[in-house]
């Protein structure tokens, strides 16, 4: 195979039920679809390896299948980071000059840098720094203090941080595969890219990522980032509720909960029954279909209480003036989103992807979300680096860049 174009970016999102891959092309005009590769994920939940060699495989069927429709090989891609390693904390930082000065860039990175000064685990490392906003002298709300004069400078910053062991087994599989990881990106704010518009960021937005292993939460305030979390609820939760609750084997209940789930009892007619499949030797049974949704309710329920504490507890739920955004293959459960609306009394939507130039409509579904949002994160931080190589600062003007895009 040929070598791979300078001007294609690969990004990967190595999830509890799949791995993807997705190839583009920068173009003038902006991104162009050239190839993605699926599998089913193996080896690894909730963000976390657990068995290196099923990783390892499953990254390297998906990298085989993108490569087969891009025509070159895969050496370098972005990858995105989640699960319940990750967290979110809002921290500040600052300096004061001899004298008034014009900020440059060296300014805002060390008043940055001065935000990550504070104390972590050693287990833990430094995801994103994501600037806030800035103060200069006495006047705060400053947003991109680039070329302003001021004698002192502070900035409070959203920092993501995440287990250094879990992020690094996951990066040793996808090198094992073959490929060398660029940069890292907490997948809910790649999301953010491609679902949320600019008038909820600056209104107050809450991303839910519901995927198979965990639901990850960012709010964006201002247009910038002000909350993260991570809940410990995601679709397969409901489907081993159901194998649970039917007594029938996972895959079944997977199947049952995808044919005819519905997260609001009473939208499922009376009188509608489902074959179930039964463990070991028993005959299949027939249940009322209301059952499946009488199981699945509660868990619902549940996962949507949840994010309300935790955004409450954080000071947030009154910020998400533009309510909460649902991706994830989690979010497509039918009546999933109405008992969101009714426990969090929000605004409530499925986050479609924007489609990128030339993409099939397959990946059009919320659990592709973030694959997309990794390469136009992945686009903006290339563009930024465009005049300064250090990897540290394009992170951060992508961020500045990003705000309100
Ligand atoms: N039509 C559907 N109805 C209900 N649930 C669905 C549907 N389609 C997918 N799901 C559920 O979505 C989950 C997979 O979502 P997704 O692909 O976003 O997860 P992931 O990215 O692999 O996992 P994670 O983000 O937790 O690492 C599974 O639990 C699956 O059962
Ligand atoms: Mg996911």
């Amino acid at each position: 195979m040929a070598k791979a174009p300078a001007n294609f970016l690969t990004a990967i999102d190595v999830g509890s039920a799949k791995t993807c891959v997705l190839v583009v092309e920068i173009t003038e005009n902006g991104l162009r679809y050239r190839a993605h590769g699926l599998a089913d994920s193996k080896g690894s939940r909730k963000g976390i390896i657990v068995d290196l060699d099923k990783a390892v495989g499953s990254i390297q069927k998906a990298v085989e299948r993108a490569e087969d429709g891009a025509g070159f090989p895969i050496e370098r891609a972005i990858l995105g980071v989640a699960g319940s390693h990750v967290r979110g904390i809002n921290t500040h930082g600052g300096m004061v000059f001899s004298r008034p000065r014009e900020i440059g860039r060296d300014e805002i990175r060390q008043a940055v840098d001065k935000a990550r000064a504070v104390p972590l685990p050693p287990d833990r490392e430094v995801l994103h720094l994501l600037p806030q906003e800035f103060m200069l002298d006495d006047q705060a709300g400053v947003h991109d203090p680039l070329g302003m004069i001021a004698a002192r400078l502070e900035v409070r910053v959203h920092m993501i941080s995440a287990a250094t062991s879990a992020t690094q087994n996951v990066i040793t599989a996808v090198n094992r595969a073959g490929v060398h990881i660029d940069d890292t990106v907490f997948e809910p704010l790649a999301c953010a890219d491609s679902v949320l518009r600019a008038d909820e960021r600056e209104l107050g937005v809450c991303l839910a990522d519901v995927g198979a292993g965990s639901t990850n939460v960012l709010v964006i305030q201002e247009g910038a980032a002000a909350h993260s979390a991570v809940l410990p609820i995601g679709g397969d939760h409901f489907t081993s509720d159901l194998s649970v609750g039917l007594c029938t084997p996972v895959a079944e209940a997977e199947k049952i909960k995808k044919l005819f789930g519905n997260a609001i009892v009473t939208l499922i007619p009376e009188g509608n029954e489902v074959e179930v499949p039964s463990v070991g030797d028993r005959p299949s049974r027939l249940v009322s279909q209301r059952m499946v949704g009488e199981i699945l309710e509660p868990r619902a329920r549940e996962l949507f209480e949840m994010l309300r504490d935790n955004l409450r507890h954080a000071g947030m739920l009154e910020a998400c003036a533009a309510g909460v955004v649902f991706s994830g293959g989690g979010a497509r459960l039918p009546g999933l989103i109405d008992i969101a609306d009714s426990v969090l009394r929000k605004p409530v939507r499925i986050a479609w992807p924007v489609p990128i130039a030339r993409m099939p409509s397959a990946l059009g579904e919320p659990e592709f979300a973030t694959v997309l949002g990794l390469v136009a994160y992945g686009h903006r931080a290339r563009s930024a680096r465009g005049t300064e190589d250090d990897r540290w600062s394009a992170r951060l003007k992508a961020m500045l860049v990003g705000k309100g895009a």
